[in-house]
């Protein structure tokens, strides 16, 4: 049998796998427990899912005139709608399979291999992940212990490597601190392209959207998949100077939006007060957790504007459970889903994503049972 090994370019071949969490239906199987006893708050999706217009909408879908025919590639009506949303031009807005596709299509056309892209850890994965599937070297400044940017690491940075590209998230995922308008700005005046990832901005209240166009080196992306729930169908979009955008045109494969995605996101904007009531309530549970959460013995819990709560487990008041990994494992047999890290800036942490007031009840009992505290 011929080997096919020698095929695979050598980066690729020793790249690190990204690590996405465990499909649902397959880890309750594991734990011996069905989806409904599930509590899933371990990716920040929205517990109360589409708005009902979308999901009416997605009903109505006629098979032979709408799902059998390729979707619109220049995904023109849902580009008007979020120009409305956005307050920016159609000119200036791309949409992908997830804000992920956009974050990959700009490293598409920024990096050769060997080019650099600053990294601010602790951040998401996925920027030093597709860099490294771009063959690009990933200059990691490392947020302080408040997880605020190093602007004078990032600076050097910046000039030593020549950097091209960096991605901050605000919210930052999984830290939830966000970052001011003036510290975008000093970012803005270095030579590179500044991608701010608004993924969480709903939640936050704020946005740097607005700023697109006003600087040729600033790039805004957008979901739908947290505030509108939408993770599943996968959509989400850029605001990205006409400088840049038709470089993105060029590449994107060219029915990269699906139908279903496409009129559930359209749907979505039409219903905003609806979706934007969920935020509302998503946030008020997030100030009842973190509270709740705070006053636990062993929690410390970090300001949030985003729809999850990182918690840094030191001692707890057991001597069952030792620290954030024996709380994750705990938390999961009884059908509670967090995220655990044990990394720098973040040992001993979880992330738990704000759920239902139900959910949260469920979540807050079980912890307290866990920690044997009445
Ligand atoms: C900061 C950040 N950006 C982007 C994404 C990906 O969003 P999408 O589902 O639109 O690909 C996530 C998802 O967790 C995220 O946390």
């Amino acid at each position: 049998m011929p080997s096919v090994r020698h095929l695979v370019r050598p980066d690729i071949a020793d790249l690190e796998p990204y690590a996405p969490i465990e499909p649902f239906d397959v880890l309750a199987g594991r734990l011996g427990l069905s989806v409904d006893q599930i509590v899933k708050l371990d990716a920040n999706e929205n517990p109360y899912g589409p708005s009902p217009q979308a999901l009416a909408a997605l009903a109505n879908l006629s098979g032979t005139t709408e799902v059998a025919i390729y979707p619109d590639p220049n995904h023109t009506a849902l580009r008007h709608a979020l120009s409305k949303y956005t307050q920016q031009s159609p000119e200036r807005i791309i949409c992908g399979t997830g804000s992920d596709e956009i974050i990959d299509l700009l490293m598409r056309i920024c990096l050769q291999p060997g080019d650099a892209i600053i990294d601010c850890p602790p951040t998401f994965g996925m920027y030093s992940f597709d860099a490294g599937v771009q063959a690009a070297r990933v200059i990691n400044v490392p947020r302080n212990e408040a997880f605020d940017l190093d602007l004078a690491g990032i600076a050097q940075a910046v000039e030593q490597h020549h950097a091209k590209m960096m991605f901050i998230a605000a919210p930052n995922n999984p830290t939830g601190n966000s970052i001011s308008q003036e510290t975008v700005e000093r970012l803005l005046e270095l030579p590179l392209l500044v991608i701010i990832d608004e993924a969480y901005a709903e939640f936050a209240g704020t946005s740097m959207a607005g700023m697109v166009g006003q600087y040729p080196n600033l790039v805004v992306l957008r979901t739908f998949s947290k505030w509108a729930g939408l993770a599943g169908l996968r959509i989400g979009y850029g605001l990205v100077p006409e400088a840049l955008i038709a470089h993105l045109w060029k590449i994107k494969q060219p029915y990269n939006v699906n139908v279903a995605a496409q009129v559930a996101a359209l749907a979505s904007l039409e219903d905003t007060e609806h979706l934007l009531g969920t935020v509302a309530q998503i946030i008020d549970e997030r100030i009842r957790l973190y509270d709740t959460l705070s006053a636990l013995p062993g929690f410390s819990v970090y300001p949030s504007s985003a729809n999850f709560l990182l918690c840094h487990i030191g001692e707890l008041p057991t001597n069952h459970i030792n620290g954030a990994r024996e709380l994750y494992e705990a938390l999961m047999q009884r059908g509670i889903l967090v995220r655990f890290y044990n990394k720098p800036l973040l040992r001993d942490c979880i992330r738990i994503s704000v759920g239902t007031p139900a959910q949260n009840d469920v979540l807050l009992e079980i912890v307290h049972d866990i920690l044997s505290i009445s």
